[in-house]
C-alpha cells in the first residue's frame, strides 16, 4: 500500500518544555495548543521489500544526518507495530520555506505516523496514533487531533496523549506568525529539553504550569481572547526565563539560550502598546524569534495594518492561520 498523509503544524498557549522520560517524550507537564492553517506538511509512504534501505526525501533532498536516523528510529516503530520488516520510501515536502522557523516537526510526525501506519496496513485509534506520533516529536501528537488540543502529561505511554479540546469551528480567530528570514537555531528543542531542569526557575514553572492549564483551557472554552493572550504571553515568557537561565551541557561556551532576536523583542513592546491603545492583540513564542500574534477575526485587518511598519524594518514573512483539522489521509492505493 503507497499511502499520503497531511498534517499542520501546532501552536502551543501552555508549552511543553522539560521532560521526564526522553526516550518516550514524556513532557515534564501537560499542554494546549492549536492547529495551524497556513502551513501543511504532507508526506508519502510505501513499504518496498525490494529496497536496500529506506530512502527519504524531505523538501526534494536526503534530509541532514540527524533528521534521517529520527525519521527511520519512528519507521522503525511502525514495522515493530505491523510485524513488518520492509525497508520505506518516504517523501515529504512542507509547503513553506524551511528556513524561515515554523518548519515544525509537529506537522511532520503526525503525517508521517498517519502515512507511515496506514501504508504498513494499520488502522490506529485517534489516541494511539497520537501516541506514536509524540515518540517522533512530542508536540507532534497536538498535530493529530483537531482545533485545540490538549496533550495529557500522563504517567506512562499509554496515558500520555492529546485529544480535542474544542473543534475547528469552535472559534474564529486568528494566528498571525512572524517569522524572521534565514535565522538558523544555535540550540534544538530536544538541547532546551534536556536543559530546562538545570535553570532554578524550572521547578517554579512546573508548580505554577497546572493553574495556566485550568485557565487556558477555560480561556478556549469560553472564546475569551483576553484570558488567553495574557496567559500564552506569560507562557512564552516562562519558557525564555527557563531557556535563558539553562545552561547546555554539549555547550559550555553559552551561558543560557537565547532564542529572542532585536526585532523579536521590538514586536512585543509594539503589542503592548497597541494593546495599551485599544487593539485587543496578543502573542506567543515557541523556542525561536518568531512571534506569533492572537487575535479576533473582526481586528485581522488591523493587525496587518500595523505589521506593515514593522515589516518596513525587519525582513519577515507573515503566516495567516485559523484554527485547523487534525492530521488526514489525503491519498491511498495498492493492496498492503
Ligand atoms: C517550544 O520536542 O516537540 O515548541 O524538536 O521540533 O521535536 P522538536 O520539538 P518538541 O518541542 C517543542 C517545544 C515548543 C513548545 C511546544 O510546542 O509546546
Amino acid at each position: 500500500m503507497i499511502s499520503s498523509a497531511a498534517a499542520h503544524p501546532n501552536l502551543a498557549f501552555v508549552k511543553y518544555w522539560g521532560q521526564r522520560d526522553a526516550r518516550l517524550n514524556l513532557p515534564a507537564n501537560g499542554s494546549i495548543s492549536v492547529n495551524l492553517s497556513g502551513v501543511v506538511t504532507t508526506t508519502t509512504v510505501m513499504f518496498d521489500p525490494n529496497l536496500a534501505e529506506d530512502t527519504i526525501r524531505i523538501n526534494d533532498r536526503p534530509p541532514d544526518r540527524v533528521t534521517h536516523d529520527r525519521v527511520v528510529a519512528h519507521l522503525d516503530r511502525v514495522r515493530a507495530l505491523a510485524g513488518l520488516a520492509a525497508p520505506a520510501r518516504v517523501v515529504s515536502a512542507n509547503d513553506f520555506p524551511a528556513s524561515i522557523g515554523l518548519a515544525s516537526s509537529a506537522s511532520a510526525f503526525a503525517a508521517l505516523s498517519l502515512a507511515a501506519t496506514r501504508a504498513a496496513g494499520l488502522t490506529l485509534s485517534e489516541r494511539d496514533l497520537a501516541i506514536l506520533a509524540r515518540k517522533g516529536s512530542g508536540s507532534a501528537c497536538r498535530s493529530v487531533p483537531e482545533g485545540f488540543v490538549e496533550w495529557l502529561k500522563g504517567e506512562d505511554d499509554r496515558s500520555s496523549y492529546a485529544r480535542s479540546l474544542a473543534p475547528v469551528d469552535h472559534w474564529d480567530m486568528r494566528v498571525v506568525s512572524v517569522a524572521f528570514r534565514d535565522r538558523l537555531k544555535l540550540v534544538t528543542s530536544l538541547e532546551g529539553h534536556r536543559a530546562a531542569p538545570t535553570s532554578p526557575f524550572y521547578r517554579a514553572r512546573l508548580a505554577s504550569v497546572t493553574d495556566r492549564l485550568d485557565r487556558v483551557r477555560t480561556a478556549i472554552l469560553g472564546r475569551d481572547l483576553e484570558a488567553l493572550g495574557i496567559m500564552a504571553e506569560r507562557e512564552a515568557a516562562s519558557l525564555h526565563a527557563v531557556a535563558m537561565t539553562s545552561q547546555v551541557v554539549t555547550k559550555p561556551w553559552m551561558s543560557g539560550i537565547y532564542y529572542l532576536e532585536p526585532g523579536t523583542l521590538d514586536l512585543i513592546r509594539r503589542v503592548h502598546r497597541w494593546r495599551a491603545g485599544g487593539l485587543p492583540v496578543y502573542f506567543t513564542l515557541d523556542a525561536g524569534p518568531t512571534v506569533h500574534l492572537l487575535c479576533e477575526t473582526l481586528y485581522l485587518d488591523e493587525v496587518k495594518a500595523r505589521l506593515t511598519n514593522f515589516a518596513e524594518a525587519y525582513d519577515v514573512r507573515l503566516i495567516t492561520s485559523r484554527p485547523a483539522r487534525g492530521a488526514w489521509l489525503t491519498a491511498e492505493s495498492g493492496k498492503a
